[in-house]
């Protein structure tokens, strides 16, 4: 089973990239943002406190695949309540082999798996056949976020998303326990001046000339 391990930074074009590497290669795609989100959403809905790390992992551990399917998480506020819980050592284990176990056994009917996050390649998957780091300058980050944002009808100006994205890679890439980062055989990809298909060629001359 061939495992691809894509990480970078907040709205850096790294989930468009990963889904469709998914739907090019017939491997299972996980979006391990989104678990970290749907954690979240249960602390929100569960009135747990985002700091309580040992409540938060609680909950992180009664995670499905179903849960990760609403739509609310991918709202500006639940991204930012991701990012709190995701600094906990003990919400970032419940999650481990929730990820890991995809990887290792991708639902029935895929060829392999893709993975993005933070972490994927420095911790969740070291051993991946393929490793791609995602970046793009923050000013276009946010204009990128900003649009996105405008079209779910969040009323937001674009100085905020820009102040909330840099207030958000700064704890990604400094929280203590697996931090954001590329791991060291990790493929850089800067999208800054890149369409979607111009950057989605680039990693599939990346992928197909690291797996021949
Ligand atoms: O990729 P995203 O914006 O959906 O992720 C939301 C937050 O979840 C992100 O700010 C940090 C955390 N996260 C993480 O710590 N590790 C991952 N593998 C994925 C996300």
């Amino acid at each position: 089973m061939v495992v691809i391990a894509i990480d970078g930074t907040f709205s850096s074009g790294k989930g468009t990239l990963a889904k469709k590497i998914g739907a090019h290669y017939n491997y299972a795609y996980l979006d391990t943002g989104k678990i970290y989100r749907a954690t979240a959403a249960k602390a929100i809905e569960n009135n747990v406190d985002l700091e309580d790390g040992k409540a938060c992992a609680k909950l992180a551990k009664t995670l499905t695949l179903n849960d990760l399917d609403n739509p609310e998480l991918k709202s500006g506020p639940i991204g930012a309540a991701a990012s709190k819980v995701a600094v906990h050592t003990q919400v970032r284990a419940a999650l481990f082999t929730f990820q890991t176990g995809f990887a290792q056994n991708p639902p029935k009917g895929f060829d392999g798996a893709v993975l993005d996050g933070r972490d994927i390649g420095t911790v969740i998957c070291p051993n991946a056949d393929v490793k791609i780091y995602i970046d793009a300058k923050p000013s276009i980050r946010a204009k990128r976020r900003h649009k996105e944002l405008i079209s779910y009808n969040e009323d937001i100006s674009y100085d905020e998303v820009l102040a909330q994205l840099t207030e958000r890679d700064h704890r990604d890439m400094n929280r203590a326990e697996a931090p954001l980062k590329p791991a060291e055989n990790a493929h850089l990809l800067d999208t800054s001046n890149l369409s979607i298909d111009a950057a989605f060629e680039a990693v599939i001359s990346i992928i197909d000339a690291a797996l021949r």
